[in-house]
């Protein structure tokens, strides 16, 4: 098979930042997909509507005038957030979800959630309004090993705020491991989970191969190989509960090789491509149009895009490096070859 052909597809996980660095990037995610589920994560976070509104504003000014790409904005849980601003943004046409970040989980996560008991009065605001919650998932703590936060957040805190929560739309983004897959799959329809294009293709080996490796760093950290594989047996397996986000996570160059590296990893660039590349693996394209295209839509009850996609199969090398407002972006995959291709129609 040299050509694959999909309905545009959109990210339901992407970090875009903020000027000047938005603008050095939002044109990798326009070009491929029609639409993004935004990130509010910024410093300091998006968290009202009003904040939403004008980062929108915004992302549209940086994109040119006959571009297509739709920002769907989200807001940052905090300890504070009131039940209505959680109202007021379900009313509204430009945001589409609350984001809960647990507080020093992750990249710009100290405003975050101390604890989820203190959103319990927003969670009950936003499940009669089927407002949906996406969450980074991973407890935090020091007595938690890195590598078993998943786990603990979905003993802690996920499965409890799921009984008291039935029918609040859930999505947990980035998955990284087959507990969560097998939780997930367990569940009804109101849980999903995005999965990103470097957790299906590489493990944590990629961290450590002959010294570190900052730009394989991100969060949740890719894990075990047979960890690798489950995600890419769940995301190509046809199950309705996953699809595509890519988490996205552009960092300067010298921020990610620093003593205190950021967690982040740009796939931005070539996201459609990588996941073609992880498919390939699998072996199987079956499913690839509904974990890129139709399963997002679904879960967001938004309706699917009616433009298309090509992809060729031609090997191409990914750029070592891309512009950042002034200073270097290391893209994921740099340096390397690819296999597939996005190509404009003639
Ligand atoms: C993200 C970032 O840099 O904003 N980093 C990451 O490693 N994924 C934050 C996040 O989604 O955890
Ligand atoms: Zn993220």
């Amino acid at each position: 098979m040299n050509r694959l052909s999909i309905i545009k597809p959109d990210d339901w996980h992407l970090h875009l930042r903020d000027s000047p660095y938005m603008e050095s990037v939002v044109a990798d995610s326009a070009r491929q997909f029609s639409r993004a589920i935004v990130m509010p994560n910024l410093n300091p976070p998006v968290r009202s509507c009003d904040e939403a509104y004008a980062y929108r504003q915004r992302i549209l000014s940086a994109l040119a005038d006959e571009c297509q790409f739709q920002p769907l904005m989200t807001l940052y849980l905090t300890d504070n957030t009131s039940r209505e601003e959680i109202v007021k943004a379900s009313k509204s046409d430009f945001v589409f979800a609350a984001k809960l970040y647990p507080a020093g989980a992750t990249t710009n996560s100290d405003a975050g959630v101390t604890d989820v008991a203190n959103i319990y009065a927003v969670l009950e605001t936003m499940q009669p309004h089927s407002f949906p919650l996406l969450v980074h998932g991973e407890a935090t703590g020091e007595e938690i090993d890195v590598f078993d936060r998943e786990k603990v957040f979905i003993d802690r805190t996920l499965n409890p705020v799921r009984s008291d929560f039935p029918v609040l739309p859930i999505l947990w983004e980035a998955i990284s491991m087959p507990y969560a897959v097998d939780y997930v799959e367990s569940q009804d329809d109101w849980l999903g989970a995005t999965i990103t294009p470097h957790h299906l293709l590489i493990n944590r080996n990629a961290m450590f191969a002959g010294g570190f490796h900052p730009h394989h760093y991100c969060l949740p950290v890719a894990k075990r190989e047979e960890h690798r594989l489950a995600l890419l047996k769940a995301a190509s397996g046809g199950s309705t509960h996953f699809f595509a986000g890519t988490d996205s996570a552009p960092h300067a160059r010298h921020a990610k090789e620093s003593a205190c590296g950021c967690a982040g990893i740009y796939s931005a660039l070539c996201a459609i491509e990588l996941y073609a590349e992880a498919f390939e693996l699998a072996g199987d394209f079956t499913h690839f149009e509904a974990f890129m295209s139709l399963n997002g839509p679904a879960f967001y009850q938004l309706p699917v895009n009616s433009m298309r996609v090509n992809l060729e199969r031609i090997e191409w090398t990914v750029p070592d490096t891309l512009p950042f407002a002034g200073e270097e972006l290391v893209p994921f995959k740099a340096g390397e070859v690819l296999q597939w291709k996005v190509v404009t129609d003639d």
